[in-house]
């Protein structure tokens, strides 16, 4: 099958939700990968921020052919080692106590909306609303698109669940307004990924977890996209000197292979027996591979090396923005970052670094996203900013549309 021929297919097969670039991906390795046809890119997108020691890492491949030989899933009525061992790594590295293992960021988001409506109705007299905020973005199911901030996922699903109260981000006299008798908790991105790369201010996250501790109501991050490496840290929070009272990890965890959790303190443990549950979550397999890819992210230093490479990006991006016109700013932390262009431009600056070989997204029509493999060298970041700067360079020398 040729590309062509897979692109027919699709647009007879699949629900027209997605947005594809017309490249079919048929191999990876490290920050490179190959289409159909042979060519090579750069990839900066990452399977979005979830491919994180880079593809097909060895140690990620070794682990999924011993584990798939020896038992891959069982479901949860049993004990296996691999899901006991991911659990004591990831409670321990994330200072939380108890952990339940699903398949998806969404999933894991629901696991922290569920812990706070039952907390609420338990502990604080039958509390129930949660604080979000305004571009959050916390997944597709049908409470994680309440609780995001983009008005065109929720629309065509309405009605949708009560009890999400949404305030400006990196704004904490806006949740303090919002806290009532009715707040159970509040939910949050430390860094906002899909939103566009929003960094709150230092003072931002000390002083909600204060005004949570104040209000006696829960501090939930989503840690999907920020977490396990992406920002320099394990956790993005941790830059922060604060502990949630639960999170929800996914994407980095696998380094491709689905897989996601959510943590809580003991204090907010609140589930119980037949609570809650998954078929897949937590399977041997995927359990196996994320113990391998977390445990070689510890003992390597790889958010270290991400924290390194991201001050490299930042310099690099700083003396791009310097010098293009069409830059208006760059945010970003570790090895997410966001290039804010001078008007809708990202998706044609996207299809010109796409045509030059390097992935990058648009995370909003305004911005494009750079989210590399934790594992990426100095060498393939001057490579990729080089196309993004003759991309610019050209598109500085168009006549304005
Ligand atoms: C912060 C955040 N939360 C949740 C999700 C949803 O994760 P998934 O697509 O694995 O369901 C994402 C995905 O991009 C995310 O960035």
């Amino acid at each position: 099958m040729d590309n062509d021929e897979l692109v027919e297919l699709e647009k007879k097969y699949f629900l027209p939700v997605g947005k594809r670039l017309p490249v079919t991906l048929v191999r990876g390795e490290g920050v490179t990968v190959w289409d159909i046809n042979g060519k090579e890119y750069l990839d900066f997108v990452a399977g979005i921020a979830a491919v994180s020691l880079g593809h097909c890492h060895p140690a990620v491949v070794k682990v999924i052919g011993r584990q798939s030989m020896e038992l891959m899933h069982t479901s949860n009525y049993y004990y296996t080692i691999p899901q006991v061992k991911l659990a004591q790594l990831l409670c321990d590295s994330a200072k939380m106590d108890k952990v339940f293992f699903c398949n998806s960021g969404a999933e894991a988001v629901e696991g922290l909306i569920k812990t706070a409506r039952k907390w609420g109705k338990e502990k604080r007299d039958g509390a129930y609303e949660i604080i979000v905020c305004e571009n959050a973005f916390h997944g597709r199911t049908m409470a994680t698109v309440t609780a995001a901030g983009t008005e065109k996922y929720r629309a065509p699903f309405t009605p949708l669940l009560e009890g999400f109260v949404r305030v400006p981000f990196n704004d904490i006299e806006a949740i303090k307004k919002a806290t009532t008798g009715k707040t159970a908790a509040v939910l949050l991105e430390p860094v906002q990924g899909e939103g566009g790369v929003n960094i709150p201010n230092d003072e931002y996250l000390p002083a909600v977890r204060a005004w949570c501790d104040e209000a006696g109501i829960l501090l939930m991050l989503d840690e999907v996209q920020s977490g396990v490496g992406r920002t320099g840290k394990l956790f993005a929070h941790q830059y922060y000197g604060i502990v949630p009272d639960a999170m929800a990890v996914a994407k980095a965890l696998g380094s491709g292979f689905p897989i996601g959790a959510f943590l809580t303190l003991d204090h907010c443990s609140v589930m119980g027996q037949g609570e809650h549950g998954t078929t897949f979550g937590g399977n041997a397999l995927a359990c196996e591979v994320g113990y391998t890819v977390l445990k070689y992210m510890l003992d390597n230093d790889i958010p270290g090396e991400a924290a390194k490479r991201g001050e490299y990006v930042e310099r690099r991006l700083h003396s791009l923005a310097d010098r293009h016109p069409l830059v208006t700013e760059i945010r970003g932390r570790g090895l997410i970052w966001a290039i804010e262009l001078a008007g809708p431009l990202a998706e044609d600056a996207v299809n010109m670094c796409l045509a030059e070989g390097l992935l990058v997204n648009n995370v909003k029509p305004t911005a494009l996203r750079l989210i590399p493999p934790l594992t990426v060298k100095e060498d393939e970041i001057d490579k990729a900013l080089e196309i993004i700067e003759a991309v610019l360079g050209r598109m500085e020398a168009q006549p304005a549309k």
